[in-house]
């Protein structure tokens, strides 16, 4: 059995997380700063790293003692090394050396999106690659083959704005408030998703995104007609990012002939994408794997996971790696 303690600081959430064999959640627990951000009307970096300095020993110590779990008891620290802000990184990760080098434990260093598709086995224990993923986040939109555990091929990515940003950016011009795919979710239930025929930006072109002109056509849209209803052009908008998440994702599965797709990432809480991918499944000869909410959204239970199958197959990360704000799949920080 392997017994990791997770630690997600990649962002404006401080997470802590116990998970057994990569499968298994013994705790999760996620102090979010929304509230602390939402003033800004987005993530503020400075002030995400000191909160993260703040909080993170009391979280820490709520996950370990939700499992029941001590500190000798642990197999292994993981934290998320990259992609990220690089202030929050460094506070989680030191955190986790910290730890590794008090216990004698190996310390692993995560991807983050490589831990956006490992929530899906934690919510299917049963799940095994092949199979296509959609990591769709505030910072990234990734369509990725996953032949294997560790075995990635990024198919296709957005060209400008990720989905999250873009749910974020229309929500603030639609006075939503942040963060804004949630706000966004729950405005667009009142509205028609047919009001406004918004386009589907590189909808047949490839498993690239674009979701930039998407944005600037929703503001035109309102500066042209201000009485329009916000529920309507919410809806509308949605409807646009869900078509082509939707479609791209289904076109990878069928052209790697592969019958099992994944979603991860903030974006894949969202009610109108998954409600879309359950009507594929339920008409078609695919597999949809959709994690709770809670697994979707940055936490660090599928920090844990993902470190189980990474320190089997690699080792531990060497304790004098550093962070990587822009570190790619499959890539490992210098030190
Ligand atoms: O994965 P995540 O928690 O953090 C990053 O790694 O970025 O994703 C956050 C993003 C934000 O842009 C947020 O607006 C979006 O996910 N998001 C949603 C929903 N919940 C969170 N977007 C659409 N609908 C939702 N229900
Ligand atoms: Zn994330």
């Amino acid at each position: 059995m392997t017994r990791v303690l997770g630690i997600e600081t990649s962002c404006d959430e401080t997470a802590a997380a116990v998970v057994d064999d990569g499968r298994v959640v013994r705790s999760s627990v996620v102090a979010s700063q929304a509230d602390l951000h939402a003033r800004f009307g987005g993530v503020v970096p400075e002030v995400a790293s000191r909160a993260h300095v703040e909080l993170i020993d009391d979280v820490i110590e709520e996950a370990l003692v939700e499992a029941g779990v001590a500190l000798h008891e642990l197999d292994a620290v993981a934290a998320v090394h990259g992609p990220g802000l690089a202030g929050a990184l460094l506070v989680g990760v030191s955190a986790a050396k910290a730890i590794a080098l008090a216990t004698g434990r190996p310390y692993v260093g995560v991807h983050h999106h490589e831990a956006h598709v490992y929530a899906a086995l934690l919510e299917e224990p049963g799940l095994e690659p092949p199979f296509v993923t959609l990591v769709v986040s505030g910072g990234h939109t990734l369509l990725i083959a996953m032949d294997d555990h560790g075995a990635y091929r990024v198919l296709g990515q957005t060209v400008d704005d990720a989905a999250g940003e873009a749910f974020d950016k229309v929500a603030r011009f639609l006075g939503l408030g942040y963060p804004g795919g949630p706000a966004i979710d729950r405005v667009a239930i009142e509205g028609d998703p047919k009001a406004i025929p918004f386009p589907r930006p590189m909808l047949d072109d490839g498993y690239d995104f674009s979701f930039s002109g998407l944005k600037t056509a929703v503001v035109h849209y309102v500066r042209k007609h201000p009485e329009v209803a916000t529920a309507d052009v919410a809806a509308s908008f949605q409807a646009a990012v869900v078509d082509v998440l939707a479609e791209k994702l289904q076109a990878a599965a069928r052209d790697n002939g592969m019958r099992t797709v994944v979603l991860g990432g903030g974006v894949a809480a969202n009610s109108a994408l998954r409600n879309r991918m359950l009507e594929a499944a339920a008409v078609g000869d695919l597999e949809v794997v959709l994690p709770s909410r809670a697994l979707c959204t940055d936490n660090a239970a599928m920090v844990a996971a993902v470190a189980a199958f990474r320190l089997a197959a690699d080792g531990p990360t060497p304790l004098d790696a550093g962070v990587a704000p822009n570190l790619r799949l499959a890539e490992r920080p210098s030190a």
